[in-house]
């Protein structure tokens, strides 16, 4: 499969047909996502949660990153696959998030970054994008400013705060973004936000008036215990199966089950001869 770009996702949501967006954090999950035809594949900085076991997203760093979208890049064959950018590698000044969005591109070989924030950040946006660089905005919950914004809930609920949010997805678009996440917006704001504007929204918890969806794997999947946002589908129970098939495991070890015969090697007739002659002189 050729590798999507950005006109062919622009393409898709002018037909009418939703984005579909995953994020991911690994080789192995990459293949399978990108296989199943997923248009979107984000390398999260919510891996410092789901893989990593933070509390908070705060922790990731970039060099951490680079080595997840690494590995997530090179998975990928079709999908779009948009490196997060972590806590403080944009917010200093425009020159950091131009160097750290260039490092997402030459280190780890994604096709593009993400940032969170409105009209606090088109500066570092229309840097990046002069830079050649394409950039997903992000706009709602915005959870490396959780303390900010009051936690992690739905933002946008007052009529200023909808009015507010339209007003930094503008300025985002207008600074040159090819799309915009909107997190746990209210679906008739993101509905009406996504009218508004001429690129494609994509929503994670925001409603199904946005021009495509996302999300966390590890949530979809059941392989995260902490919580489970409302707006999350579960598709499968990994977790589940993984910890049945690790209880055999553990099962078959304590009654000498496995190994088998068949997961053995052999040493030929002659050599094992020979060892044991040496082995019953030691
Ligand atoms: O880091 C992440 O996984 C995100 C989600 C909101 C999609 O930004």
């Amino acid at each position: 499969m050729p590798k999507k770009t950005i006109p062919d996702l622009y393409a898709m949501v002018e037909r009418g047909e939703p984005l579909s967006m995953i994020t991911c954090y690994d080789y192995p999950s990459a293949r399978i996502i990108d296989r199943a035809g997923v248009d979107i594949v984000l390398v999260g900085d919510s891996v410092a949660m789901t893989v990593l076991g933070n509390p908070t997203t705060l922790p990731a760093t970039m060099d951490m990153m680079i080595i997840f979208a690494r590995a997530v890049a090179k998975g990928c064959e079709s999908a779009f696959v948009i490196g997060d950018m972590p806590y403080m590698s944009y917010q200093a000044s425009v020159s950091e998030a131009i160097h750290n969005a260039g490092r997402f591109m030459a280190e780890a070989g994604v096709d593009g970054v993400k940032l969170e924030g409105g009209r606090n950040m088109v500066e570092a946006v229309r840097g990046i994008v002069k830079a050649g660089i394409p950039v997903m905005g992000h706009l709602g919950l915005t959870p490396q400013s959780a303390s900010a914004i009051g936690g992690y809930r739905v933002q946008g609920r007052t009529a200023d705060a909808a009015i507010a949010l339209l007003e930094d997805a503008l300025a985002l678009q207008d600074a040159g973004v090819w799309s915009i996440l909107l997190e746990l917006v209210p679906a008739r704001v993101a509905e009406v936000i996504t009218e508004k504007l001429s690129i494609p929204t994509i929503s994670i918890g925001s409603g199904a008036g946005c021009s495509g969806h996302c999300q966390i794997f590890h949530d979809v999947v059941g392989m995260f215990e902490a919580f489970t946002p409302r707006h999350a589908k579960k598709y499968a129970d990994v977790g589940a199966a993984l910890r049945e098939a690790m209880e055999a495991f553990h099962r078959e070890i304590k009654d000498r089950t496995y190994p088998g015969p068949e997961h053995s090697f052999k040493i030929p007739a002659d050599a094992l001869k020979q060892f044991l002659d040496y082995a019953a002189k030691r």
